[in-house]
């Protein structure tokens, strides 16, 4: 049986694909530190679970639930937003639960898109949003991020470039993989060039609190609402990447919209988990910094072991990863990433899985103790670049 039409130039997720190489070199004894994903390692914060333990125990909270969330949940995103973006939601119309941000791609995609027609991609970029445009018959057009422009677009060069008419663009900020990190211009230009072109931005926001104490949001620009929508989640800045949970955020119109598609794909979250991300969305800044102090020191290690294979780290970088330049002596990362972990059994994400952009830059994950990343820079120290 021949799979759809749909699936052509579609593979499989990266790291799906690298996830199984890596699981078949354990199964052979090689112990392989992976340093590639950006899932947290840490658990979330305890009185969080003890919500999700405390309301799974009653009985009455296993049925379906509603498609738009509970308002507990959808009122503690809407505090969340005014407490540390101060942009100010309408819990019950402007604001649509997701089942991690991740889904929220597609469904937008699938929401906005007719079949031929154009979307902005960043390169480098998180891959989803290609494949959610293409799955969805959309066609890429790709801008290219630069490391000289701080990894900002440049809407001169994307003008030029502009063959039909865009639907839709997506930015990440901070960004992933490079780590930049927004500022008011930056997102003031990305509403204007919306607006001007009349083109939905989709602002995708889950590294916001990683790294980074000003947390900001694209709709805080004065007009955002009429032009962007922003998918948030508490993958990373919770520590809750397996509970599924993110949050569409945008004007009325557009959240029914998306609601329309969604509806007709899944059911509400389960009770009990929606009720402990709304604990979740209560913590404070001692939350955030505790887990930032982990961070911050894993960051120094990265930094350090990138260094020991001649690798350039760039400053002020945010997120959950650090993002760095390849030497001249290696053809592309591809070949780094192959050497460093057939050589020494520790993986580090190639930049060019996130664009052509990214071929002469390594991505290496915070999601791994102090000690496993000693261990993966002592085992790094063999290979000479
Ligand atoms: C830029 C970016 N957007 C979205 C996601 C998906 O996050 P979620 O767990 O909320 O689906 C990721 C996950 O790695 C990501 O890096």
């Amino acid at each position: 049986m021949s799979p759809s039409s749909r699936l052509e130039g579609i593979s499989e997720y990266y790291f799906s694909q690298k996830l199984r190489e890596i699981a078949k070199l354990n199964a052979e004894g090689k112990n392989i530190i992976n340093l590639g994903i950006g899932s947290p390692d840490l658990p979330p914060q305890p009185d969080v679970i003890k919500v999700l333990q405390e309301e799974s125990a009653k009985p009455n909270v296993h049925g379906y639930q509603g498609y738009k969330g509970v308002p507990e949940l959808r009122n503690a995103f809407a505090s969340w937003y005014r407490k540390w973006y101060n942009v100010t939601l309408d819990p019950e119309s402007e604001i649509l639960p997701l089942i991690g941000s991740k889904e929220g791609i597609m469904h937008i995609c699938m929401t906005y898109l007719n079949n031929g027609d154009l979307a902005l991609v960043p390169d480098p970029g998180y891959p989803t949003y290609s494949s959610a445009v293409k799955l969805s018959g959309g066609d890429c057009i790709s801008y290219e991020l630069k490391q000289e422009n701080n990894w900002q677009p440049d809407f001169a060069a994307i003008e030029n470039n502009l063959t039909g008419k865009v639907k839709l663009m997506f930015v990440n900020y901070p960004q992933m993989p490079t780590g930049q990190l927004p500022d008011q211009q930056l997102f003031e230009n990305i509403i204007a060039f919306g607006k001007k072109h009349n083109i939905l931005i989709v602002h995708d926001n889950p590294y916001s609190f990683i790294l980074n104490d000003k947390p900001m949001s694209i709709l805080s620009v004065d007009g955002a609402m009429d032009i962007a929508v922003e998918l948030n989640s508490l993958s990373k800045s919770h520590n809750m990447a397996g509970w599924r949970v993110g949050v569409l955020c945008g004007a009325k119109e557009k959240i029914d919209n998306v609601l329309r598609f969604k509806s007709n794909m899944d059911s509400g979250m389960f009770l009990p988990v929606q009720l402990a991300a709304a604990k979740a969305l209560q913590l404070g800044k001692d939350w955030h910094d505790q887990l930032n102090k982990t961070y911050a020191a894993r960051k120094k290690l990265v930094t350090g072991l990138l260094e020991a294979i001649n690798c350039k780290v760039a400053p002020h970088q945010a997120g959950l990863f650090v993002w760095a330049s390849i030497p001249p002596s290696y053809k592309d990362c591809y070949e780094l990433s192959d050497e460093i972990l057939y050589g020494t059994n520790v993986f580090i994400t190639p930049g060019g899985i996130f664009g052509k952009a990214g071929e002469r830059y390594v991505r290496v994950s915070l999601c791994c103790t102090e000690e496993k990343l000693k261990q993966a820079t002592d085992r790094l120290q063999k290979i000479k670049a």
